[in-house]
């Protein structure tokens, strides 16, 4: 049904001419014309508004070209959802201003209806579908429980997420439950994701990478895995965690259709511990797109070889920086689209 089904065709682990390529992060600040819709509309009003997300998601895919679509909108929808003020602050980011940081705090938290929270991405959804026509799939994605705890505690964006570990491991017993609320909410808004019509979903683990491996287990792959449980007989999941290579042999066994990786680890390494089979995400350093075209052409040829065209989905480490010259992006793209392996 969809004209250009090379994601999914990977994500079966099916032999493809050249790998599908996408590139995390793609709907957003390194065009030109969603600065300009920036300038008149703030962050969540643009996810609220079903043309102007369906508008967003589209962009990419007519002007830089990659195999797939991912929803313009955030992962911290979620928290908002379960009555968790949240706010996007200008050159500053994500802005929480009552963390959650006592067991009173998480009893507060609700385990909303996803209908009544969020019908708005789900009408973006739909519309986004019907603009696209079936020429690429759609991407749906959501934050790992442990992600969101993150920005939940800790209030807004940082580099060690010192207070969401200081929550954790002081008070266990809150942070189980904080993140059980977000792991039911979570599974309830990709079901309706994918009722809403998404090809996909991937969930971003972007802070994985901070927890030690046992910890890793504990707070956040456990919770992962019962949202992999829960979807992965509707539709492919990509597991994606960000400086978790360490944790690659039990992402591998967990049902998930595809796993993402970053740049701190080589394709070699993220196919041996992930077993060899499993189709792989990445893992294309995004500070690389400031090389010139010519050395991006290069360096992506060099990453398909080593990954091998087939169980493998092109893309970024993580998502792409907001001043890449549009051109460099194109290279990127049309590399993997150019590859005769
Ligand atoms: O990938 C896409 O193009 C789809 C849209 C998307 C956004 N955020 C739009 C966005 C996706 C998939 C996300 C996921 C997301 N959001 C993650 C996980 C992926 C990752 O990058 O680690 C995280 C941690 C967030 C939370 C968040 N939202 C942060 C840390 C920021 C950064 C603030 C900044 O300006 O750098 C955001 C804001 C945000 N989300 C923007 C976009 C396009 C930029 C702000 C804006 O456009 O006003």
């Amino acid at each position: 049904m969809i004209k250009n089904d090379l994601l999914l065709k990977a994500l079966r682990g099916e032999t493809v001419e050249r790998p599908p390529v996408w590139m995390m992060r793609q709907a957003g600040r390194y065009l030109p014309d969603f600065m300009k819709l920036k300038e008149k509309y703030d962050f969540f009003t643009r996810c609220r508004t079903p043309e102007l997300a369906t508008e967003i998601t589209v962009m990419p895919i007519r002007q830089v070209g990659p195999d797939a679509a991912i929803l313009f909108s955030d992962i911290l929808v979620i928290p908002q959802a379960m009555n968790i003020e949240v706010e996007m602050k200008p050159g500053v980011g994500p802005w929480l201003p009552n963390p959650v940081r006592t067991t009173e705090g998480v009893n507060q938290v609700n385990v909303p209806d996803v209908h009544e929270e969020l019908q708005y991405v789900f009408d973006a959804i739909k519309m986004t579908k019907q603009e696209l026509n079936d020429e690429v799939p759609l991407i749906g994605f959501a934050g790992s429980p442990w992600t969101i705890l993150c920005y939940t505690v800790q209030g807004q964006g940082s580099k060690n997420f010192d207070l969401a570990k200081k929550f954790c491991f002081s008070n266990p017993e809150a942070a189980h439950i904080l993140l059980q609320k977000i792991t039911d909410t979570t599974i309830a808004y990709l079901k309706a994701k994918v009722a809403a019509g998404v090809d996909a979903v991937q969930l971003f683990d972007s802070w994985g990478g901070m927890l030690s491996p046992v910890d890793y287990q504990t707070f956040s792959w456990q919770y992962m895995q019962q949202i992999i449980d829960a979807l992965k007989d509707e539709v492919p999941v990509i597991a994606y965690g960000k400086g978790c290579w360490f944790a690659l042999k039990e992402m591998s066994e967990s049902g998930a259709a595809a796993l993402g990786v970053d740049w701190t680890c080589n394709a070699r390494n993220a196919r041996y511990l992930s077993g060899g089979k499993i189709t792989l995400q990445g893992n294309f350093d995004p500070a690389r797109l400031y090389s010139p075209p010519s050395e991006i052409k290069k360096m992506v040829n060099q990453m398909i070889n080593e990954f091998g065209k087939d169980a493998y989905i092109a893309n970024l480490g993580h998502g792409i920086l907001p001043d890449i010259p549009v051109e460099n992006a194109r290279a990127f793209v049309d590399a993997v689209k150019e590859y005769r392996g």
